[in-house]
């Protein structure tokens, strides 16, 4: 399904809640997005969004919002544990998706959703909005181009502190920390090392409802190469990765790696090899949208940036993670 190449994508915007909000601020800076629905569970918070970001129509059904023909793509911006019902109802209905991280809660879940997309021919990908940032796709080039030698290990932290009310912490199904913090440093090293570790190895801290509130998982490769990855709740906010190769290794001009704009290839004697300025154009977000549509307009199914065939694989990791702390 090609799109017309000179009217706006038409976007519709699933959730009202931080993230939506901050996608479309994104939105509203590029020329080539146009924010036309929004959809919610209720009617006057589908208004009051839809006003503030100029949306030309507000649903307060998700049954309605789906069905609205002038849809191009739905950005499904609605908590965890209603991605899979939420993102089944717009490819049914014939929607594009690009759907908030984590995908879904369970692997079973996202093969339904990535066959229901290839059957239908239409566009999935989950916004996992680093990988398709100049950062992380200089540092993927690196590794292309062997300039770190062999990696041998990568270490990424991802904590903040939640407050105890906050929903990540409240409700299993809604979220976690694995989810929704280690997901990134999981999905770093994937990148990197590979999504087939030989030997995996976690633990969690639960909290109330079984949520866990702090993970440490480790994966070790065939080759020997090893990641450590921690994520939390529960701690002050730190954030950070670290890339060891044979060769260099990585210094980020942010410790926020998921959304660092400069990076420096250096080696162990400190000396840089190169340097790499990604600055953002918007704020982060706008690599995704760009994607998202630029595959639409081309009838593509799927990101080469940020391919579901690895958020599945991702998906199935944390799962054996959670498997093993259960
Ligand atoms: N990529 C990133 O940087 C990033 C950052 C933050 C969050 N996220 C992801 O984005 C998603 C949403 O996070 P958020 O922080 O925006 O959450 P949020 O502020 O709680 O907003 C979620 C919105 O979803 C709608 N919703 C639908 N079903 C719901 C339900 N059963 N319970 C609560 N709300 C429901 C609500 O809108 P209505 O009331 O209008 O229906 C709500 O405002 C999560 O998957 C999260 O992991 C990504």
């Amino acid at each position: 399904m090609e799109q017309n190449q000179t009217s706006p994508v038409r976007w519709g915007i699933l959730g009202t809640g931080r993230i939506a909000r901050i996608f479309c601020h994104t939105l509203q800076a590029l020329p080539q997005a146009e924010i036309y629905a929004v959809g919610s569970r209720s009617q006057e918070k589908a208004e009051s969004f839809g006003r503030e970001q100029g949306a030309a129509v507000h649903y307060g059904s998700h049954a309605e919002f789906v069905n609205d023909e002038k849809i191009d793509i739905v950005y499904v911006a609605t908590p965890i544990g209603s991605h899979y019902g939420d993102v089944k109802r717009c490819l049914l209905a014939g929607k594009h998706v690009l759907c908030e991280k984590a995908f879904t809660r369970t692997s079973e879940e996202a093969q339904e959703l990535y066959a229901l997309a290839k059957e239908r021919n239409l566009f999935l990908m989950e916004a996992m909005w680093t990988k398709c940032q100049p950062v992380y796709r200089k540092i993927m080039e690196w590794k292309r181009d062997g300039m770190f030698g062999k990696i041998q290990g990568v270490e990424a932290r991802f904590y903040t502190c939640a407050t105890k009310d906050h929903r990540l912490m409240k409700d299993k199904n809604q979220g976690g920390a694995l989810l929704d913090l280690t997901i990134y440093p999981m999905m770093y090293a994937c990148s990197l090392l590979g999504y087939e570790p030989k030997h995996i190895s976690a633990m969690a801290v639960k909290g109330k409802d079984e949520v866990d509130v702090m993970d440490s998982i480790q994966f070790s490769y065939s080759d020997g190469s090893f990641a450590s990855l921690t994520g939390g709740l529960a701690c002050q906010r730190q954030v950070s990765l670290y890339i060891h190769g044979t060769k260099g290794r990585v210094l980020l001009e942010q410790e926020h790696f998921y959304k660092a704009q400069k990076a420096s290839l250096i080696d162990w004697d400190n000396q840089p090899i190169e340097e790499f300025d990604g600055a953002f154009s918007v704020d982060g977000y706008e690599y995704e949208a760009i994607e998202a549509m630029e595959c639409i307009r081309r009838g593509r199914t799927g990101s080469a940036l940020a391919p579901i065939e690895e958020t599945l694989k991702l998906i199935s990791l944390m799962e054996e993670c959670k498997k093993q702390w259960s």
